[in-house]
């Protein structure tokens, strides 16, 4: 394969990005190479709540709307991210909250609201939908939530049960980061899943969001990890791939990160579940890593001026 998209035809794995929705309306380059790359994108912030409801009701669709119509036009898949999160949740829902304005009776009908709204919004255009991000800690006990303190473990079956009415194609998944090698975390997010199976309640797939950084050792049990998850018939997906290693670049570096991408992928394209490999971000011009990781950068497989590093070289060589 020549490129990332004749990889994916090869690899049967949809190969996808974030989108910088900003980087998308006013860089050609960016847009064009994202266009000839990928087969499949996620909208890195604009389909967040706070993106989508900065107040209450009043609905900002634009960046999500752009995000969708792009991948129509591209041949492209998308992955919505994210409709249950403790993170970017708008200021007024927050507040609400907090004062106790908002109750727990309300807040149930307030999130029920939102994800049939947007749910419903991009029925039948997306492919996957990221329904809860990030539900357990590091320890793995459930991660204390306003969702999980004000409508305690129940808001999670509900977040599946109200998404799949509102869209009953999309492929529904739970999502999470650190589950490619954390024990605790893994014991208690394939515990959600099991109850929720055993509640036939309607999950499909699970999302490994794969952030990793060469100043560790690469989880060396991601596969059978992986396969612990199919094995209970579900779906999986990379879904936010990036690599990043503490600054200034070096050849050996990005020689260490070029193989941790390229066992990332061999790990979805050997699992006959894993159909999507996504990257959080394509390129160095846009990507959060150094915003929040102190010191470090480069995670991702193009640089700043768009060309290709080590990683995209090595990912092409994947089976
Ligand atoms: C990040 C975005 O990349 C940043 O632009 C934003 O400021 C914060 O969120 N896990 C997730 C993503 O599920 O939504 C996060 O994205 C990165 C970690």
């Amino acid at each position: 394969p020549d490129n990332l998209r004749e990889l994916s035809q090869k690899t049967k794995v949809f190969i996808g990005s974030a989108v910088d929705v900003t980087a998308l309306a006013d860089e050609s380059d960016y847009r064009r190479t994202l266009n000839r790359e990928f087969t499949h994108i996620t909208a890195e912030n604009a389909m967040k709540w706070e993106s989508v409801e900065p107040e209450r009701g009043r609905f900002t669709w634009e960046g999500a709307d752009a995000v969708v119509r792009n991948a129509m036009r591209n041949d492209q898949k998308v992955r919505g991210h994210t409709l249950v999160w403790h993170n970017q949740i708008p200021a007024w829902l927050t507040a609400g909250v907090a004062d106790g304005s908002i109750d727990a009776a309300e807040l149930r009908g307030i999130l029920r609201d939102h994800i049939f709204k947007e749910v419903g919004r991009y029925r039948g255009k997306i492919r996957a939908w990221d329904v809860v991000n990030e539900v357990v800690d590091d320890e793995g006990n459930m991660r204390q939530t306003i969702w999980l303190e004000k409508l305690g473990p129940g808001y999670i079956a509900d977040a599946f049960r109200w998404a799949h009415q509102a869209d009953p194609h999309a492929k529904l998944y739970i999502n999470d980061y650190n589950i490619e090698w954390n024990a605790a975390k893994i014991a208690t997010t394939l515990n959600i899943v099991k109850d929720l199976k055993a509640k036939r309640v309607p999950i499909h797939g699970v999302g490994f969001q794969g952030h990793l950084g060469i100043q560790y050792d690469y989880p060396a049990d991601f596969p059978s990890v992986m396969k612990q998850f199919t094995d209970l018939g579900l779906e999986a997906a990379i879904t936010e791939a990036d690599v990043r290693m503490v600054l200034p670049v070096t050849p050996e570096k990005l020689a260490t990160q070029a193989d941790y991408y390229k066992r990332m992928l061999t790990t979805c394209a050997d699992n006959r579940r894993c159909v999507e490999f996504t990257v959080w971000g394509y390129t160095d011009r846009h990507s959060w890593v150094p915003g929040w990781f102190t010191g470090e950068g480069a995670a991702c497989v193009f640089d700043e001026n768009l060309a290709p590093k080590p990683a995209y070289n090595a990912l092409l060589t994947v089976r």
